[in-house]
C-alpha cells in the first residue's frame, strides 16, 4: 500500500468548492486501486486568515508543509486584502521555500474544448510551457527611492543566475528529448540587453548537449503574435518568469479558457513537496454559489497523479475532462451549461469509474 500524505490549501473563495471536486475525483482513483491511498490535512491559510491573524499563513508554515508528498491550492486573494501580500506572503513564500523552479503549465486543446481561433485543428493546439519560476522579473529585487517626490524612482531588477538559467532550460531540454518534441526558448535579446542576452547564450550552451533536440528561438513580441497565427509551431517552450506567466494565460485561452488551465510547481529534485493548482483566481464574483468551474482543479490533480508516478491514471482523469466536455451535459454556466461545481465533479467521477 502506497499511502501519499497531501497538504490542502483551499484558500479564498472559490478554492475551497473547486479543490473538493479535485479531491473527490483523487479519491476515486484511490477507490479505483486498492493499493493507493491519499491522506489529506487541510490548512486554512489565505486571506480570510490574514483578516483575523494578520498573516497569510503560520509562521512555521514552511516547516509544517515540509513533510508533505505535495501540496493542493486552491487560489488565493479576496478584496480587501492588497494582491501582493496574498501573493508574495502565501504563494510565493512556498514557491521559493520549496525551490519550486519549475512551472508546468500544459496548452493542450483537449476533445469538446472551445478555441477562440478559427480553422485551427484540434492537434495544432498541444504546447507544454515550462515557466523559470523562482527568480528573473519576478525575484522580487528592486528599490523605491524618494518615495512620494518629485524625483521618485522605482527600480524592479531582474534576476538571471547562471545555475537558475541552466536548470530551467536543462529541465525543459530533457523533457523535450523524453517526448520527442522540438523546443521553443523564448525571450527578448534585443531589448533586454543583459538578461536575455544570456538566456540565449545559455540556451545555446545547454542545447549543444543535446544534439537530438531540435530548437526554435522567438521574441516574446513575436511569439506572442505566433501562437495565435501559427500554434503548431510550439511543441515543448520553455521561458523566463515574466514571459511565461503572460503567455500561458494567451495560453490557457486557446485551449478552452480560465475554467480548464492547470498548472503544477515542481521542485525536480524532490528534496521538497511539489505545489499543483488551478490557474485561475479565486473568482469573488461567484464565490460560493456553487457556479465555479472544478475542471481546472481535476486537471491539476491529474498533474499531481502524474507527478506522484502515476501517470497512466492521469491521463485516465484528463480523459474523463474530456468526456465531460464532449457530453456537454453536465457543465458549469462558464461552459454554457447549468451544472453545480460537485455535478460536474460527480459527472468526472462516475466517467472515471465507467472507464476504469
Ligand atoms: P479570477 O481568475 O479569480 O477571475 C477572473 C474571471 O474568471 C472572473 O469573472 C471569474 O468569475 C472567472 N473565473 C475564474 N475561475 C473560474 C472558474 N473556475 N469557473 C468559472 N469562472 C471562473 O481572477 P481575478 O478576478 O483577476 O482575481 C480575483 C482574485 O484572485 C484576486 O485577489 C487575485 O489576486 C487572485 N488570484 C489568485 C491566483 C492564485 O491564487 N493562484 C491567481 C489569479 C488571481
Ligand atoms: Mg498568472
Amino acid at each position: 500500500m502506497s499511502t501519499y500524505k497531501i497538504a490542502v490549501i483551499p484558500g479564498d473563495g472559490i478554492g475551497q468548492e473547486v479543490l473538493q471536486e479535485g479531491i473527490k475525483v483523487l479519491n476515486k482513483i484511490a477507490e479505483l486501486d486498492n493499493s493507493l491511498q491519499f491522506e489529506y490535512t487541510y490548512f486554512p491559510w489565505g486571506c480570510e486568515y490574514y483578516t483575523k491573524h494578520g498573516v497569510m499563513m503560520d509562521e512555521d508554515g514552511i516547516e509544517k508543509l515540509q513533510t508533505f508528498d505535495a501540496i493542493f491550492l486552491g487560489a488565493v486573494g479576496y478584496p480587501g486584502v492588497p494582491d501582493h501580500i496574498s501573493l508574495w506572503d502565501l504563494l510565493l513564500k512556498i514557491r521559493k521555500g520549496f525551490d519550486q523552479y519549475i512551472n508546468i503549465r500544459p496548452i493542450k486543446l483537449i476533445k469538446g474544448a472551445t478555441c477562440p481561433l478559427k480553422d485551427v485543428k484540434r492537434e495544432e493546439v498541444d504546447m507544454l510551457f515550462i515557466r523559470e519560476n523562482s527568480e528573473g522579473e519576478y525575484a522580487g529585487a528592486g528599490d523605491w527611492l524618494f518615495k512620494g517626490q518629485e524625483n521618485e524612482v522605482v527600480l524592479q531588477t531582474g534576476v538571471f543566475s547562471r545555475k537558475g538559467t541552466e536548470r530551467v532550460i536543462r529541465y525543459a531540454f530533457e523533457t523535450a528529448k523524453r517526448e520527442g518534441k522540438s523546443l521553443t526558448s523564448i525571450s527578448k535579446g534585443n531589448a533586454l540587453n543583459y538578461s536575455m542576452v544570456f538566456w540565449d547564450q545559455i540556451f545555446a550552451e545547454v542545447s549543444k548537449e543535446y544534439p537530438d533536440v531540435k530548437t526554435a528561438s522567438y521574441l516574446v513580441d513575436a511569439a506572442a503574435m505566433l501562437m495565435i497565427t501559427d500554434p503548431k509551431r510550439f511543441e515543448v517552450v520553455v521561458t523566463s518568469n515574466l514571459f511565461g506567466d503572460i503567455l500561458t494565460d494567451l495560453g490557457a485561452a486557446l485551449a478552452g479558457g480560465i475554467g480548464l488551465a492547470a498548472g503544477a510547481n515542481i521542485n525536480p529534485e524532490r528534496k521538497y513537496p511539489s505545489m499543483f493548482e488551478p490557474i485561475h483566481g479565486s473568482a469573488p464574483d461567484i464565490a460560493g454559489k456553487g457556479l465555479a468551474n472544478p475542471l481546472a482543479a481535476i486537471w491539476s490533480a491529474s498533474q499531481l497523479l502524474d507527478f506522484l508516478g502515476y501517470e497512466h491514471y492521469g491521463k485516465l482523469v484528463l480523459k474523463a475532462i474530456e468526456e465531460v466536455l464532449v457530453e456537454g451535459k453536465v457543465l458549469t454556466h462558464d461552459m454554457k451549461g447549468k451544472a453545480t461545481t460537485s455535478e460536474v465533479g460527480d459527472r468526472a467521477a462516475e466517467i472515471i469509474q465507467s472507464l476504469a
